[in-house]
């Protein structure tokens, strides 16, 4: 027994030693280096993740103390002491030591970097990590753009709290968490709390601007081959992403199509029109159809009503365009996971307790369309790779 201790302060040992030197990576969480005994490496990894919202909520709180912003704004190579980025906070007597212990926790798990110098105070920077948190894109964040506003909102209480009521959604066999404890889905609870909903469309608007930029490069000729014609985008939200595809193509009759009170508070656009409705009921009448991120929300009853309405909605000539996430097949034979299956784990979870969704794979993604009228369909993957989206054309006529 006494010898499995020290092996395992070894093996702590050696991790942390890796990790201090800025070894860190997204991969630390497995245990790779070393061989021993699987019930060390099953320990270790268990102590990690069951201490993993430490990591999550750090990040939260760093963020809303503007640490990655502060750093940047030094220059993008820059490193401070605790006691200097103290002097940015908005107190007068902020606890260093606390702020230094805390820097120190998540530079081991590799969110800042820490240099450690013969008789000077420890140095934080950016990471790779940090710099996706740093809000000025040309300010030393990462140059796709900032993913703060996405962390404070998956981190927000009241979208965490779901995940306590996980085990009893799969007891009860129905029933989604986010519902069991609002009594309403994610965007509308948004609606009805002013602060979460100005944190819903602060997180939607930096995801959708990477995204636009992305399906303008990908999909610029499916475009091209709407001018003149109309383009209705169903469940557009405030309209931003219409907007910008209006910019790009000025001779498309762009409509944004949303519940009344999302298109009560839209801005106009030029070259935009407003129609609010329920897709669950109808849909405007239009040449092509834009849905991004719309049928991930829900179940496929629902999302084979929404296509069954699109259906309707379109000439035989038309054409439907999905922005959505098809999650890899996974490898037979591969023991670990590899990053895109983990992310779009991460993705199908965020779905299951936040709406009354999921994501799906091609075989689902096929059927639902088959079962709803559309045979034939093209998928087109984004390039951006961190957000593994993919365009899904999908056509009502045979071709
Ligand atoms: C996840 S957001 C996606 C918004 C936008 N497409 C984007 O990518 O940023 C889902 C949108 O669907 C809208 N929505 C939900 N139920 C709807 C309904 N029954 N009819 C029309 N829109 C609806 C919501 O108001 C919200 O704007």
């Amino acid at each position: 027994m006494a010898s499995r201790v020290a092996e395992l302060e070894v093996l702590i040992r050696e991790e942390f030693d890796g990790q201090n030197r800025g070894e860190a990576t997204m991969d630390s969480m497995k245990s790779d280096t070393i061989s021993v005994d699987q019930n060390l490496e099953g320990f270790i990894d268990l102590w990690k993740l069951m201490f993993g919202f430490m990591y999550s909520l750090g990040l939260r709180w760093a963020v809303e103390l503007e640490i990655p912003d502060i750093i940047a704004k030094c220059g993008p190579e820059s490193t401070l002491s605790a006691e200097e980025i103290a002097g940015f906070l908005p107190s007068p007597s902020p606890n260093i030591d606390f702020l230094s212990r805390t820097l120190s926790f998540l530079a081991t798990r590799g969110i800042f970097s820490q240099t450690l110098m013969p008789n000077s105070p420890i140095k934080y920077g950016l990471t790779p990590i940090s710099k996706w948190l740093v809000k000025d894109t040309d300010n030393g964040g990462a140059k796709e753009g900032t993913f703060a506003p996405w962390l404070l909102l998956h981190t927000h209480e009241a979208v965490i709290t779901p995940w306590y009521r996980l085990g009893e959604s799969i007891l009860s066999g129905s029933g989604f968490p986010f519902e069991l404890v609002h009594g309403k889905l994610l965007f509308s609870l948004a609606e009805s709390n002013p602060e979460l909903g100005r944190l819903f469309n602060e997180a939607m608007g930096t995801y959708s601007k990477i995204l636009v930029k992305d399906i303008l490069a990908a999909y610029g000729d499916g475009f091209r081959k709407l001018e003149f014609m109309s383009l209705v985008d169903v469940g557009g939200g405030n309209g931003s992403t219409i907007s910008a595809i209006s910019r790009s193509f000025p001779n498309i009759k762009c409509c944004n199509f949303d519940l009344p009170e999302v298109i009560s508070e839209a801005h106009s656009y030029a070259g935009v029109q407003h129609i609010a409705g329920d897709m669950f009921v109808s849909v405007p009448n239009a040449d092509a159809i834009f849905m991004k991120l719309i049928l991930h929300d829900w179940g496929d009853e629902e999302c084979k009503k929404i296509l069954k309405n699109c259906h309707e909605a379109l000439p035989k000539q038309g054409k439907l365009i999905m922005v959505e996430s098809v999650l890899p097949e996974p490898e037979a034979g591969q023991s670990k996971s590899s990053w895109c299956e983990e992310i779009g784990g991460i993705r199908d979870m965020i779905m299951l307790s936040h709406q009354r969704g999921k994501e799906r794979r091609e075989e689902e993604w096929i059927k639902l369309l088959q079962a709803s009228g559309f045979n034939r369909y093209n998928i087109i993957s984004l390039p951006s790779e961190p957000l593994q989206m993919s365009i899904i054309e999908a056509f009502p006529a045979d071709g």
